[in-house]
């Protein structure tokens, strides 16, 4: 279906060096992943929704949800006007996108707002939302004629690569820390028939060497490193944004790993108030593991206000954690490649980064799951981060709040049933000789009872007078 009124046309989209000093210019079938001048990271800039009115382009992606064309079914192509494909492209699709924004009032309750919502991510295809993203990165690689697909990952990136690929008939191969993946993850990947390579290493040690193999011309690297998968991971903000009748939230709390997702919000927001679809952006939190947090270490030293009127304040690196710790698999990160973006999305919104702890993840996990949404521990520092800003005063009690969850509650089942079986062990930190165990608030485990009628509605009754009459928590 040829749009040219108002589609987003290849040949307007670059991709450029995002690095102050220098913005080097490159074509948009330039097969880079960093700038090929200085190493700085690439963006994608386009004549985004050229020619169309905010109001025609509200209505246009209104349309297309209704209709049953595969690109507008996607929740991804359907703002193809704001992606740097043509009209035509032939795009590598599980209809990803179209994820619920959810009212969460026992989140709220726990976090002290008197409303929030949940924009749940986890329920695309492969169940995170690295979808959002590879249908554009696989897309870009197959336009390209890649043959074979690569990336290094905590486990979600590696299972929607691997699905992403099998639809489009190209090889992958992921490449995973060894023993540090949860099985529901390498299951999925193992399925979609991705070559699964376990390292002997960290994260940080599997992302080094995937950007070493692809300076390989037969391989294509689709971590979010590659600005593709930005471009594709934005339209979540468009479609946050559609669903909130073009209201922007005053906060929006998004978990921070690798730091592509945060950056991809950030863009999101700032193309779509560009454009004038919205007049403010929301103030962009990221929040982090305790153990695996060198953004938000970074951001404790920064005076933001400062940072924000005079760019040369803008830090040049941040100290990598060396070893990182944490239960939350999906982030234990501790030299994230995408710092520099999310920083300044997070600076240009009046947002903040910080780091919550593993009891804090843990009962935000539980309490997520009272709303009857679940998600996984990653996903859960958001709740346990907004918490915390509202006891500081920074989130006042009547804002308007959306925490972004990235992933789904089967990503890690295995976590869920320690923290109510209470035999969740925290991860060893320097100087810890004795590892804790988590003593979860809001434990609910199975409990064994006798197979008659009597002894089961005893069992109910029992349960029933420590529950509180409104079901608060
Ligand atoms: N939440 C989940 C469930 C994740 O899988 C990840 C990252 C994040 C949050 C953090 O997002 O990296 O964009 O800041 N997972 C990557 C992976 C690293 O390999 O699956 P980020």
């Amino acid at each position: 279906m040829s749009e040219p009124s108002i589609a987003a046309s290849r040949e307007g989209a670059e991709q450029r060096c995002t690095a102050a000093e220098c913005g080097a210019r490159f074509g948009i079938n330039e097969r880079i992943y960093v700038c090929a001048h200085c190493g700085g990271p690439l963006e994608i800039r386009g004549a985004w929704g050229c020619g169309g009115s905010p109001a025609e382009l509200r209505e246009k992606w209104k349309q297309r949800a209704a209709t049953s064309d595969a690109k507008d079914r996607s929740g991804v192509w359907r703002y193809r006007e704001m992606l740097p494909f043509g009209p035509d492209v032939g795009a590598v699709t599980l209809f990803e996108g179209n994820t619920p924004l959810y009212d969460a009032p026992r989140s709220a309750e726990y976090a002290g707002v008197a409303h929030m919502q949940l924009k749940h991510q986890g329920c695309n295809p492969t169940g995170s939302f690295k979808d959002t993203g590879m249908t554009a990165a696989v897309t870009q690689a197959v336009l390209l004629g890649a043959r074979t697909v690569v990336c290094a990952s905590t486990g979600n990136t590696a299972a929607s690569l691997a699905a992403y690929a099998a639809r489009a008939a190209v090889r992958c191969a992921i490449l995973v820390p060894r023993g540090q993946i949860t099985a529901a993850k390498l299951a999925q990947s193992m399925d979609y028939g991705a070559a699964v390579l376990e390292i002997d290493g960290n994260f940080d040690e599997a992302m080094r060497v995937v950007q070493e193999l692809s300076a390989d011309p037969e391989v294509y690297l689709a971590n979010s490193i590659n600005p593709f998968r930005i471009e594709g991971q934005k339209t979540v903000a468009f479609e946050l944004l559609q669903q909130r009748g073009w209201e922007a939230p005053e906060h929006v709390l998004v978990p921070g790993g690798n730091l592509g997702n945060s950056s991809a919000l950030a863009k999101g927001f700032a193309e779509m108030r560009s454009l004038g679809l919205i007049r403010r952006l929301p103030k962009l939190h990221v929040i982090q593991a305790e153990g695996a947090a060198p953004l938000a270490h970074a951001f404790a030293t920064l005076d933001p206000g400062r940072v924000r009127q005079d760019s040369s304040l803008f830090p040049r690196e941040i100290k990598q954690v060396k070893n990182p710790q944490t239960l939350a698999t999906a982030i234990k990160i501790g030299a994230p490649v995408s710092w520099e973006k999310s920083l300044r999305g997070v600076l240009e919104s009046c947002g903040g980064v910080l780091a919550v702890s593993e009891w804090e993840i843990a009962d935000a996990k539980a309490v997520i799951g009272r709303d009857g949404v679940g998600c996984e521990p990653a996903s859960a520092t958001t709740l346990a981060g907004l918490r915390r800003l509202v006891a500081a005063g920074v989130v006042k009690r009547g804002e308007s709040v959306v925490a972004v969850l990235t992933g789904h509650v089967l990503k890690d089942p295995e976590y869920a049933s320690k923290y109510h079986g209470g035999v969740l062990v925290l991860p060893e930190g320097p100087g810890e000789s004795r590892p804790a165990t988590i003593a979860g608030k809001f434990r609910n485990p199975p409990e064994r009872v006798a197979a008659s009628r009597d002894a089961i509605m005893e069992c109910l009754r029992r349960r029933q007078k420590c529950e509180s009459p409104t079901g608060a928590l």
